[in-house]
C-alpha cells in the first residue's frame, strides 16, 4: 500500500481502494465510533446473502417460505423506529436564513459539539460491539455526468443490504472514485452500543434521534434510526437535501418526483415527472395500469421517489432516477390497484413492519379483501380479524414498506438506467386533499405552475412521526426534504425556467392534481389508480396543444365531455363533485398561502405574491357574479 494511504492500515481495506483521502476519513470516523471491526462491502451476491444469513441470526430478519416468496425476508422494527422523524432532522448552514424558516437549525460548531467534539458527543464509542460496514454507492448509473457517488459507514447490516437494493452498490464505484474522486460522507448508527457480552436485541436503535446535514460540506450524520429514511441515508439525505443544495449551485433540480414513461397507441412516447408528498400515490402513478377503454397506451417507470433533473445543451429538461430501487408503502397494494408492484414482490424482497402469515408469508391491510384467519402483526402478537374488530390493531404498521431492486419491476423503463436521462414534458404536483382541490388543473404558464407547488396543501400520512390528516402546506412536496431556504428554492425554480425559456428552450407545462377529494360518505369519489390514465391522456393532449379545457380562477381544467370515459362508469355529477371550485374555501385556501408567504417573507421572489394577488382578484370577480 501506498505509503500516503497509511491511514487505511488496520481497516481492512481492500487493495482496489486507493482514495487517500476517503482511508482517511474512515480511520478518523473509526476512531470515533469505535467499531469491533470494519467491514468494507463489495456489493456481490454472496456478500448479501452472507448478510442476509447474519440478520436471520439475529432476529432482524425473518426468512418468508421459500416456495411462496423465494429469497425474500420480513423485518419488525422496534415500535418506536417506524417512520421519518421530521423533528430531529436538522440543515445546519453557517447561517440560519440559509436552512431557512422551514428547516430545524442549529449552529454547525453546536451540532458538531453534540454528535462529535463535545465532552457527551454522541457518535463517540457509538459502534462499540458492532461491526462498522463501508458502503460505497453511486446516485445515479455509475459515471453518468448526472450521478454522484457517497459513502455511508453505518453499524446495520440490515442498512448494508437495504443500500444495495436501493442503490448501485459495490466495489465499482472505487473505480469511478479512483484516487481523488469526490464523495458525500454519510455516518449512520442506530446509536445502541454493546458493552462485552451484552446481548443484541433485534431492531438496536436509540430513543434520542439526529438526522443532521452539513451542505457547505456535503456531509451527512444520522444517529439513532434504523429505518427507511432516517438511515438509508442515499435517499432523502443525500438525494434530496444534499442534493438540493448542490443543484442550486450548479443549474439543475433534485426534486421527490417519480418519473414515468407513456407511450400512446400511436407509438408516441412521452416522460412525465410528479411530485406528490409522500404516501400520496407516486409508486402507484410510475407504475400505472391503463385501464379499459385504454388498450394500446403503455406506462413504464424510470423512478418512483426522487428525480435529477438537468438541461441538456439545448435546454431541454432530463431526468435521471438516482435510486436503483423501491423502498414502498405496502399497505394499500394489491393486485387491483397495482399489479405491477404486487408482482415486482413476489422474490427478492425485505418487507418490513407487515404481517406474517401462517405459511410464513407476508399480509398487509388492503392486501386481499379478505384478511387471513390468523396472522402474527409487525409487532409480534397475535391478530386475528376479530381482534382487529375489538382493538382496532393493525396487522401491518400504516407506514410498512417494502424494498426491492427496481429490476424486478415488469414495467420498468427501457431507459430507467439511461445516463442522458429521459426528456421531460409534463410536471405534474398533487396533494391528499379531501375537499377544495379539484381533480386537474393546468397552469397558465411556468411562474402560474411554481406558485401551485409552492403553495400546495397535503394531508399528513404515516410517513412521518407525528399527527395524521392534518392539512399543511407542503411546497413542491419538498417541505420535509429541502436542504436551503425555500424561498431561495423557488427563486431557483423561476429563474431556471427564465433562462430557459429565453435559450429557446420548450418548458414542460405544469398540473396540479388531486386525486383524494371525498364524498358526503367519506369515501374517495374519483376511482384513482388506472383510471388515473384518463386525467394522464388529458395532460398529453394538453402538452400536444390538442385536448379541450375551461379557463377558470386557476388555470384550465377538463369539462366532463373533454375527458375519455369509455369503460368506466362516472357520471357527470361524481365528475362535478371532484372538478368544482366552492370560491369560499378557495378564499380560506388563498388565506392559507398568504400564511405561507408570510412565514416565508424573507427573499420570497416578487413574482409569487404577484401570482396570488391576480388570483384572488379574479376569485373576488367570481365571488362578486356569483352573489348577484
Ligand atoms: P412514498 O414512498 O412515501 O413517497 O409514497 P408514494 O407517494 O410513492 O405513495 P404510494 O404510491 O405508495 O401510495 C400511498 C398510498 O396511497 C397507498 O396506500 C396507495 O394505495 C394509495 N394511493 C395511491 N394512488 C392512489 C389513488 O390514485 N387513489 C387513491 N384513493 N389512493 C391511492
Ligand atoms: C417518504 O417518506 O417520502 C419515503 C419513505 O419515500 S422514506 O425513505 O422513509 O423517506
Ligand atoms: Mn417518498
Amino acid at each position: 500500500m501506498n505509503a500516503s494511504a497509511d491511514p487505511g492500515m488496520g481497516l481492512n481495506a481492500p487493495a482496489y481502494v486507493q482514495h487517500p483521502r476517503l482511508l482517511k476519513w474512515v480511520a478518523e470516523m473509526a476512531a470515533l465510533t469505535q467499531p469491533d471491526h470494519v467491514h468494507w462491502c463489495d456489493g456481490s451476491q454472496p456478500e448479501y446473502d452472507r448478510l442476509c444469513e447474519q440478520l436471520v441470526a439475529a432476529g432482524t430478519l425473518k426468512r418468508l417460505n421459500p416456495a411462496k416468496r423465494p429469497n425474500s425476508f420480513l423485518a419488525c422494527s422496534d415500535p418506536s423506529d417506524v417512520a421519518r422523524v421530521e423533528d430531529r432532522t436538522f440543515i445546519c448552514t453557517d447561517k440560519k436564513e440559509d436552512a431557512g424558516p422551514t428547516n430545524h437549525w442549529v449552529a454547525p460548531a453546536e451540532m458538531r459539539e453534540r454528535l462529535q467534539t463535545g465532552p457527551q458527543a454522541l457518535f463517540r464509542g457509538c459502534m462499540k460491539g458492532r461491526t462498522l460496514y463501508v458502503v460505497p454507492f453511486s446516485m445515479g448509473p455509475l459515471g453518468s455526468h448526472i450521478a454522484h457517488i457517497g459513502i455511508e459507514l453505518t453499524d446495520s447490516p440490515y442498512v448494508a443490504v437495504s443500500m444495495r437494493t436501493m442503490t448501485r452498490m459495490g466495489r465499482a464505484v472505487f473505480d469511478v472514485l479512483g484516487r481523488d474522486g469526490d464523495f458525500v460522507p454519510c455516518v449512520h448508527t442506530v446509536g445502541a452500543p454493546l458493552a462485552a457480552g451484552q446481548a443484541d436485541v433485534s431492531w438496536p436503535c436509540n430513543p434520542t434521534k439526529y438526522i443532521v446535514h452539513y451542505p457547505a460540506s456535503r456531509e451527512i450524520w444520522s444517529y439513532g434510526s434504523g429505518y427507511g429514511g432516517n438511515a438509508l441515508l442515499g435517499k432523502k439525505c443525500f438525494a434530496l437535501r444534499i442534493a438540493s443544495t448542490m443543484g442550486r449551485d450548479q443549474g439543475w433540480l433534485a426534486e421527490h418526483m417519480l418519473i414515468l414513461g407513456v407511450t400512446s397507441p400511436q407509438g408516441k412516447k412521452y416522460h412525465v415527472a410528479a411530485a406528490f408528498p409522500s404516501a400520496c400515490g407516486k409508486t402507484n402513478f410510475a407504475m400505472l395500469v391503463p385501464p379499459k377503454g385504454f388498450e394500446g397506451w403503455k406506462v413504464t417507470t424510470i423512478g418512483d421517489d426522487i428525480a435529477w433533473i438537468k438541461p441538456d445543451a439545448q435546454g431541454r429538461l432530463h431526468a435521471i432516477n438516482p435510486e436503483a430501487g423501491y423502498f414502498g408503502v405496502a399497505p394499500g397494494t394489491n393486485y387491483k390497484t397495482n399489479p405491477n408492484c404486487m408482482d415486482s414482490l413476489r422474490r427478492d424482497t425485505i418487507f418490513t413492519n407487515v404481517a406474517l402469515t401462517d405459511d410464513a408469508d407476508v399480509w398487509w391491510e388492503g392486501m386481499t379483501d379478505e384478511p387471513p384467519a390468523h396472522l402474527i402483526d409487525w409487532q409480534g402478537k397475535d391478530w386475528t380479524p376479530e381482534i382487529a374488530k375489538q382493538t382496532g390493531a393493525k396487522a401491518a404498521h400504516p407506514n410498512a414498506r417494502f424494498t426491492v431492486a427496481a429490476t424486478n419491476n415488469p414495467v420498468l423503463d427501457p431507459h430507467w438506467d439511461s445516463p442522458a436521462g429521459v426528456p421531460i414534458d409534463a410536471f405534474i404536483f398533487g396533494g391528499r386533499r379531501s375537499t377544495t382541490v379539484p381533480l386537474v388543473t393546468e397552469a397558465r404558464d411556468w411562474v402560474e405552475g411554481v406558485y401551485m407547488a409552492a403553495t400546495m396543501g397535503s394531508e399528513t400520512t404515516a410517513a412521518a412521526a407525528g399527527a395524521q390528516g392534518v392539512v399543511r402546506r407542503d411546497p413542491f412536496a419538498m417541505l420535509p426534504f429541502m436542504g436551503y431556504n425555500m424561498s431561495d428554492y423557488f427563486q431557483h425554480w423561476i429563474q431556471l425556467g427564465s433562462k430557459l425559456q429565453a435559450s429557446g428552450a420548450t418548458l414542460p407545462k405544469i398540473f396540479c392534481v388531486n386525486w383524494f377529494r371525498k364524498g358526503p360518505d367519506g369515501k374517495f369519489v374519483w376511482p384513482g389508480y388506472g383510471e388515473n390514465m384518463r386525467v394522464l391522456e388529458w395532460i398529453l393532449a394538453r402538452v400536444e396543444g390538442q385536448a379541450r379545457a375551461q379557463e377558470h380562477v386557476f388555470g384550465h381544467s377538463p369539462r366532463f365531455e373533454d375527458l375519455r370515459w369509455d369503460g368506466l362508469h362516472f357520471s357527470a355529477e361524481q365528475f362535478h363533485s371532484v372538478v368544482h371550485i366552492d370560491p369560499q374555501a378557495w378564499q380560506a385556501e388563498l388565506a392559507l398561502h398568504e400564511e405561507l408567504f408570510g412565514q416565508l417573507a424573507h427573499r420570497l421572489p416578487a413574482e409569487l405574491p404577484a401570482t396570488k394577488a391576480r388570483l384572488a382578484q379574479r376569485l373576488a370577480q367570481r365571488l362578486a357574479t356569483v352573489a348577484s
